[in-house]
């Protein structure tokens, strides 16, 4: 594992600072790797960069509530263990916490003993739980080549064993390049039965909308001019197996409805035919976009959206795993190391920073590229400057221009940071670490 020792992290969220003191210098005592936070909306941000194992918050807070944490836990990181603290007496708080995935609350007040005992039971029950997954990791390490030991990442390995021991239609959600076919197919090729029958990928804006029923259904000799020959359509080509309905988000909204009625009959009748056939193949769809924000704006079937969505896989972006940039971009340098035939080289510090400090608006795709161009490129035992495309540049740039003072420097840069983000504001905050009216100031 990256960093320090292994010793469980465990992440505290109460919004009073006081209590929040007071558990961390007991368990810091213990040995345990401690973050706090004040507030949901805090805790959610370290959840996303930091590897946590056990989440011990407070039920009332304001704005958000415990609830609504340990809702936002269970829905992306299985595998994190939460103790919840509630008030004396509270006993309905305590059972609504049990009910939406707490493994346990300690009513307050409650004594050192309490609580340490509390968690060393917690991060024990969930040693035994990730048995599994270990497993998991290291079997298809190989077969799939899925890098990753991030928190987000392990939820996702999770869930792909959930997936692959049933037929349940799965969605997989992320930006370009995020790795959301790896995933699907390293579901499909898990399946015990399935995996012996094909993986069939469909690029659904790929499909004329004159040829939709033609490409999934298939047709017979005759059945319009053109049909000079029986064609097989995706969804019996993918019979047993797997169709993975890539860019679902594309498909026009009258083909929609069309795929919705196959996938609710499980029958399909071949364009020039009039008796249905049987189908049976498990259904995986991927989208870069948010279906649920499309179905708001009436651009995609509500109806569809909602068969869709049995099992969902979020991946996150590249830029919110942090250390998994490092490990990917190793991975990747071995992988064109051994395909160019060259003694791999090593990443410099400084190229370690730049390599984490990007953005990756193409992710994966992006780094993989990257370095396979370096490697191709690069003749020197060392990988010191990345060959980053213009947003990084400037960035590096900045260090050597030293006749600009510091206001200067903070006023360009920001603008250069708007300008590479192409006016996305959120990706702009993000880049710049500032808020939303701090952004418009400087913009003014
Ligand atoms: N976690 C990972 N470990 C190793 N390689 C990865 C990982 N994620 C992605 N990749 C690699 O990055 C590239 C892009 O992945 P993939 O095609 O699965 O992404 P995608 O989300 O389907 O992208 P797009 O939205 O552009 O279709 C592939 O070469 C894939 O092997
Ligand atoms: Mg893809």
């Amino acid at each position: 594992m990256a960093g320090q020792s292994c010793k469980e992290s465990i992440l505290i969220v109460d919004d009073n600072a006081i209590t929040c003191e007071v558990v961390q210098r007991n368990l810091e005592l213990e040995g345990y790797h401690i973050f706090t936070a004040l507030s949901v909306e805090d805790a959610t941000k370290t959840l996303s960069k930091q590897r946590i194992d056990l989440l011990i918050t407070d039920y009332k807070m304001p704005r958000l509530t415990g609830l609504d944490l340990i809702r936002y836990v269970r829905d992306h990181f299985q595998d994190i263990g939460i103790i919840m603290l509630t008030g004396y007496g509270s006993i309905n708080s305590a059972v609504s916490a049990m009910k939406e995935g707490a493994d346990e609350y300690i009513t307050k007040p409650f004594t050192d003993k309490e609580l340490l005992s509390a968690v060393k039971k917690n991060i024990l029950q969930q040693k035994e739980k990730k048995i599994d997954l270990d497993k998991f990791y290291n079997d298809s390490w190989n077969q799939f080549g899925i890098i990753g030991q991030s928190q987000n990442m392990l939820a996702t390995y999770s869930k792909i064993e959930k997936a692959s021991k049933n037929d349940a239609i799965v969605l997989i959600s992320g930006e370009n390049g995020t790795g959301k076919e790896l995933v699907a197919r390293a579901i499909h090729y898990n399946h015990k039965v399935r995996s012996i029958y094909p993986f069939i990928p469909v690029n659904c804006p790929g499909i004329p909308a004159s040829l939709f029923e033609s490409e999934l259904f298939g047709h017979v000799k005759g059945a319009f001019t053109g049909a000079v020959q029986h064609r097989t359509g995706f969804f019996q080509a993918a019979q047993k197996g797997c169709l993975f309905l890539d860019e679902i988000s594309e498909l026009p909204f009258e083909l929609q409805a069309k795929l919705l009625r196959v996938l609710q009959e499980k029958e399909i009748c071949r364009v020039g035919e009039t008796q249905a056939k049987k189908i049976d193949a498990r259904i995986i769809a991927a989208t870069n976009k948010n279906l649920a924000e499309l179905v708001e704006k009436g651009l995609f079937r509500q109806d569809l959206f909602f068969r869709l969505n049995v099992i969902t896989i979020e991946i996150p972006p590249l830029r919110d795993r942090e250390d998994d940039i490092i490990l990917l971009a190793k991975h990747f340098v071995l992988k064109y190391a051994e395909e160019l035939e060259k003694t791999p080289p090593v990443f410099t510090d400084k190229a370690i920073a730049a390599l984490k400090k990007y953005y990756w608006p193409g992710n994966v795709r992006e780094l993989e590229n990257l370095i396979h161009r370096n490697l191709i490129m690069n003749d020197k035992n060392k990988i010191d400057s990345l060959n980053f495309p213009d947003m990084m540049k400037f960035n590096i740039e900045y260090d050597q221009d030293l006749n600009l003072s510091l206001e200067e420097m903070s006023k360009k840069y920001v603008k250069d940071v708007v300008e590479q983000t192409k006016g996305n504001k959120a990706k702009a905050i993000e880049i710049l670490k500032i808020d939303r009216k701090t952004l418009l100031k400087k913009l003014k």
